[in-house]
């Protein structure tokens, strides 16, 4: 599966939080090729976990921003942060479980690329929508 190519389309118009959806389609993207690579479980948990710890720092420094500016959809916006931090983890459980096998990494990496398009997309954009008009500066 092809990596993530940021573009202006992923911006939420917010710095703060478009520089760290970069660092976190980063992170996705070493997760696909080590995954096309076939560099092996120990690499691929290597890569899940650096990204795992990215996506906690993302999504409280998100969170944080959100309660310091009354955003409204603030409980709904980290119940799916939330969903997909659990997803996470159960990822490194399947691959600790079953191996490295091209089925499981690739329904992996595609649904990993898949949420954060989809979330930098819909939730972030509508949040940075809001933060603009609030007039936040990040
Ligand atoms: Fe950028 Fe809601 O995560």
């Amino acid at each position: 599966m092809p990596g993530i190519e940021w573009d202006e389309s992923l911006s939420v118009g917010i710095d703060l939080i478009d520089n760290q959806h970069k660092m976190l389609i980063e992170k996705t993207n070493a997760i696909s090729e080590a995954v096309e690579m076939k560099r092996g479980l120990e690499k691929i948990l290597q890569t899940l976990s650096f990204m795992i710890e990215y996506t906690e720092f993302h999504f409280s420094a998100e969170e944080k921003v959100m309660m310091e500016n009354d955003y409204p959809m603030l409980e709904d916006h980290k119940k799916l942060h939330e969903y997909f931090k659990t997803r996470l983890n159960q990822m490194v459980q399947d691959f600790e479980e079953e191996g490295a096998t091209v089925e499981l990494s690739e329904d992996i990496t595609s649904y990993l690329t898949n949420w954060l398009v989809n979330h930098i997309k819909g939730i972030d954009t509508e949040l940075g929508k809001i933060l603009q008009e609030k007039g936040f500066k990040g």
